[in-house]
């Protein structure tokens, strides 16, 4: 075969690849089939195809709509100044109304961990035992991501700080969407100023693309350093996508943005337990 086709082939195939994680991260499972395509499936199935009309003209494929939170342009009002305590913007969100997610929920799950803490994780929103607890990352991905701080990384999970980009439980955990996470991200924007870390690991994609401000391939960007406001950024994979694709090159890859997240951490002075 022709050399370059073959090296655009293999790179087809890496990009279908990178597309196929993202959306096994995202938890995508099943895509519903547009009418266009159900009237095309219907044709094929059609035991004796009565003689064909001329088939309609293909629409142009319309863009996915964004499903995950790249960062709205200009930023949200913030009810609090520049160098706000967690108490404050604990305070400033109250029993919080501002988006839909505040009528499934139990309760709101603010945050957790060391106030100074010099490595922050942000998730993407809280799950049902979060719901129940008012805590983040204390179901199974929880368990998994306290196992890695604990066990693989030897630090105690209450040195770091850990938060969400929403801080009410999605419906049925679905991704957060674009007006709820922009609804939430002074808050989260708070937290990161309050605690000012030495760094910030974004767990999965909704995480990683709000604070990149672009939607994100996270097969792409994780384990690469980036820049949010001043504050060292490492993207990583998200617990609960380990947990279903509990492959050893999967918490390899994890594990090595963790330690290079603890490193650079530690370069820059920070302190652990
Ligand atoms: N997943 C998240 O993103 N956050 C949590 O708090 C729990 C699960």
């Amino acid at each position: 075969m022709d050399r370059s086709l073959a090296a655009e082939l293999r790179a087809a195939v890496e990009t279908a690849r990178e597309q196929l994680r993202d959306w096994l991260e995202e938890g995508v499972e099943a895509f519903e089939r547009s009418a266009a395509q159900q009237a095309a499936f219907a044709d094929v199935a059609e035991p004796a195809p009565a003689p064909r009309e001329p088939r309609p003209a293909r629409k142009p494929r319309e863009a996915e709509p964004t499903r995950t939170a790249p960062a709205p342009s200009v930023a949200a009002p913030r009810p609090f100044g520049p160098h706000p305590t967690l108490d404050e913007v604990r305070a400033s969100l109250g029993d919080c109304r501002r988006c839909r997610l505040a009528e499934g929920r139990t309760q709101l799950v603010f945050g957790d961990g060391n106030p100074e803490a010099d490595i922050l994780f942000v998730g993407e929103g809280p799950g049902e035992q979060e719901d129940l607890q008012g805590l983040p990352f204390v179901g199974r991905a929880g368990e998994l991501l306290t196992q890695m701080i604990e066990r693989g990384l030897g630090i105690a999970r209450r040195s770091v700080y850990i938060c969400n980009i929403v801080k009410c439980r999605p419906p049925q955990n679905r991704t957060p969407l674009a007006d709820e996470v922009s609804t939430c991200r002074p808050f989260l924007d708070g937290q990161i100023d309050a605690v000012r870390p030495k760094v910030i690991v974004a767990l999965g994609k909704p995480a990683t693309s709000l604070l990149l401000g672009r939607d994100v391939s996270i097969t792409r960007v994780r384990g690469v350093w980036q820049d949010y406001r001043g504050f060292a950024v490492m993207p990583t994979f998200h617990p609960a996508f380990v947990l279903r694709q509990y492959t050893p090159e999967n918490r390899r890859l994890v594990w090595e943005d963790l330690k290079s997240a603890l490193g650079r951490a530690r370069e820059l002075g920070g302190r652990f337990e």
